[in-house]
């Protein structure tokens, strides 16, 4: 998987949609935690090019005027570059730090909130967890975003690309979730939101998402595979939806919120 996020990293950005309802979302949990302190310090964990991140601290120093440091955290190097680092505070600026999540080098209770957008399926989920909770200040928050494989296998790439959903064997489902974090007794609750969200995409965005390897799942093809699969989704999508140039599919997630007690 290294090698995987090496080679894609330059053109992660730009082959991945943004959930614009999930960054207002948590951005809304911010601003909430916000109004106890003057400050917010983020860590992102797992963050890429830190694109979530940066979305969600932009909109709340713009909304709130709030000072706030953020910290894009990856275990590998080339996500991080060309992500917010050298970008100035007002644009969503950040700091990055490389490692890995199952040991974050933070000291105890250093920030408001720790988030994961779109990585904790990459993670060992109780090390991780034990390290969030760690690391993440009395009444602070853990905030996750993920997909549960259901919710996978509802995706246009689990319905149409062939043995998608169950090619991707490492996604957490909602109970496994919840018991993991039951077993760290240091929050206070844990929410699991569905959360729905329509993507407008169209048949060669989708060619282009999977062949630059836009999604890890594809590593699990070997290349003939992978080309068999990619001609019968093309012929799927064709079938499927009326104008190939203008497709809306649901691309649903899960938002995990946790206070710290
Ligand atoms: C699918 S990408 C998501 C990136 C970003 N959060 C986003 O949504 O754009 C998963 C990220 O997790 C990172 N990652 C995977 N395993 C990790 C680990 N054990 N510790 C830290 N980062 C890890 C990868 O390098 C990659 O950047």
């Amino acid at each position: 998987m290294a090698r995987h996020f090496r080679g894609i990293a330059l053109r992660y950005r730009e082959m991945r949609e943004l959930d614009a309802r999930a960054v207002r979302r948590v951005s809304f949990e911010l601003e909430q935690l916000a109004e106890q302190t003057n400050s917010l310090a983020i860590l992102d964990v797992g963050a890429g090019t830190g694109r979530y991140a940066e979305a969600v601290v932009h909109g709340v120093s713009k909304r709130t005027g709030l000072r706030y440091r953020g910290v894009a955290y990856d275990a590998i190097p080339e996500m991080l570059r060309g992500g917010p680092a050298h970008q100035p505070k007002d644009t969503g600026g950040m700091d990055r730090a490389i490692g890995f999540a199952e040991f974050l080098p933070f000291a105890a209770q250093s920030f408001s909130a720790v988030l994961s957008f779109n990585a904790v399926h990459h993670f060992d989920l109780p090390a991780f967890l034990a390290e969030a909770a760690r690391v993440v200040r009395l009444k602070g928050r853990l905030i996750l975003y993920t997909r549960t494989p259901e919710q996978n296998q509802r995706t246009i790439w689990g319905q149409l690309f062939p043995h998608f959903a169950e090619r991707e064997t490492r996604l957490y489902s909602k109970s496994t979730l919840r018991a993991a974090l039951g077993a760290i007794t240091d929050f206070e609750s844990i929410e699991l939101r569905e959360m729905q969200w329509t993507i407008r995409t169209s048949l060669s965005r989708l060619l282009e998402q999977a062949r630059s390897g836009g999604y890890s799942t594809f590593r699990f093809y070997s290349a003939d595979e992978f080309e068999e699969a990619l001609d019968t989704f093309e012929i799927r999508v064709r079938a499927t939806f009326d104008d190939p140039a203008a497709i809306t599919a649901q691309n649903d997630h899960l938002l995990v919120l946790a206070p710290r007690r």
